[in-house]
Order: structure tokens, then sequence, then C-alpha cells
């Protein structure tokens, strides 16, 4: 029986990757790098570097185009869907091409479980080719143990719920019951779109890896400063992954 494993790899941070993670490799046959763009490139070399460092028997290394998303299709939600069904097909090519005994591996940015749809996509493929495979799934340190690492600070207040959303939900307002919020996926800078009073923004731009930025402060003083580090690293890398924690004060 085919197996693959999908192996959260961490943020970019070589030594973010575990022990476990470092076993799974060393059992797979083929490992599948997804390309394209500016991000993916510099994503793709981290992957390769991953493979090179920890890898001690021959391994297959193979590539594939990450087809691009629809832009025209007006509903997010469809755009996303239209966009796994079309990842879902060319994994189920790779996947098929796998001897029947092989061990593929698909490795993850972060955990495969936070803001990532490769678990979803890889049943789909399941139920679209009527491929058999096990999969086992090892998990990853994510962006935001690296983001509160980074600070030092904890995620939560004493005994306080933390919520975990995106730029696309922040917009519409301050999640209900919680002081903490953890945004994520934004490219829209929204923590300057809210209202900044009696905020503290945690943001690191890169987290993890060489090119690391970290700012802190009260949102209404350090929210311009973010936004010009964040043009500025953009232009200089060619793309940027950026995650922040806001956390309410009470003064
Ligand atoms: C598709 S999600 C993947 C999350 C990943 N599975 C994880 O566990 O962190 C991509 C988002 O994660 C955050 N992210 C991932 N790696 C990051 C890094 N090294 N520095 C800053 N943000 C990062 C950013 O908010 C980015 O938009």
């Amino acid at each position: 029986m085919r197996k693959l494993f999908i192996i959260g790899i961490g943020t970019g941070n070589r030594e973010h990757v575990t022990m476990q993670a470092i076993s799974a490799l060393n059992q797979i046959d083929v490992v599948f790098i997804p390309t394209k763009g500016d991000e993916k490139a510099a994503l793709a070399a981290i992957r390769h570097e991953i493979c090179d460092r920890y890898i001690s028997r021959p391994v297959e290394i193979r590539e594939f185009p990450i087809l691009q998303r629809n832009r025209e299709t007006p509903d997010y939600r469809q755009r996303v869907i239209d966009w796994h069904d079309m990842i879902a097909q060319s994994y189920g090519k790779l996947f098929a091409d796998m001897p029947d005994d092989a061990n593929g591996a698909l490795l993850v940015w972060g955990d495969p479980g936070l803001y990532d749809s490769t678990l979803r996509i890889v049943e789909s493929v399941k139920e679209q080719t009527g491929l058999a495979f096990d999969i086992e799934v090892i998990p990853g340190i994510t962006a935001i143990q690296a983001l509160t690492a980074a600070f030092a600070i904890p995620l939560n207040t004493i005994g306080n719920p933390v919520t975990i959303t995106t730029g696309r939900k922040l917009v519409s307002g301050w999640p209900d019951g919680a002081d903490s919020v953890v945004v994520m996926l934004d490219g829209q800078k929204t923590y300057a779109q809210i209202a900044p009073g009696n905020i503290d923004i945690y943001w690191a731009a890169y987290v993890g890896m060489e090119q690391e930025i970290l700012i802190s402060g009260p949102l209404a003083k350090v929210r311009d400063k973010i936004s010009a580090a964040r043009e500025a690293a953009r232009a200089e890398h060619g793309w940027i992954m950026d995650i922040y924690l806001l956390r309410r004060t009470s003064a």
C-alpha cells in the first residue's frame, strides 16, 4: 500500500524540523515539492535544504508547479474550492505515478492542521481518483508558536480564550469573547484599518527565518512603522509572510 507522509516542517527555521519529522523523512522514497512565483521559490529552496540536511538515504525529489487561483471567480469561497480541486487533480497524477509500495511526502509549512488545505485536498484526491494510500501526519511548529517565542510572550492572558483569524475576517470587527487575537493571511494590513485604542500589537515577518523582522508596541504608535517595514521588506525580497498578535490592554 502506498503511504503519504504529510510532514509539518515549521516556518522556515531549519531547526524547527522535529525528530519525528526527521524520522519520517528517512522512510520516504519520493518528496513532492511545489514551485511557482517568488514566494514559492523561496519556500521550495527551504524544502530542498531540509531534504539535503536531514535525509540520509536515496530519495527522489519531484518538483511540481502549483496552479494559480482563478482570480475572476467572484465568490472567495468558491474560488478556493475550485483552486483546491485543481491542485487535487495534479496531486492525483503525482501519487498515481508512485510505485504501489512506495512512501511519498509533502512538506507542509508550519503545521498541517493550521490554515493549510493539504489534508482536505489529499482526502479529495482519494475520493476523486479512488487511489488507495495511507496517510500519516507529522505535526510542525506553527507561525503562532514562532511568533510568541520570538517576542517571549504567552499566547493567552490568564484563563482567557484566544481567537485565531485572518485579515479578511478582522476587517469586520474585533472577534467576540477574546482579548488576544492572532491574525494570519493578511495581505491588506488590516491592523492599520481597525480602531487602535487600547491594543498592543506584536508583529513578525519571516518569523524564524534569516530575514526575520519584529516590531511591537501600542498599535496607534507602531502601525505606520510596521507598514513601512512591511513594504520595504516586500520590495526587497519579492514576497512577505507576516503574522501578528493583537492584545487588548486595560488602560
Ligand atoms: C497558509 S498559512 C500557513 C500556516 C502554517 N500552516 C502554520 O502552521 O503556521 C500562511 C500564513 O501563515 C503565517 N506564516 C507562516 N509562516 C510565517 C513566517 N515564517 N513568518 C510570518 N508569518 C508566517 C502568515 O500569516 C501566512 O500568511
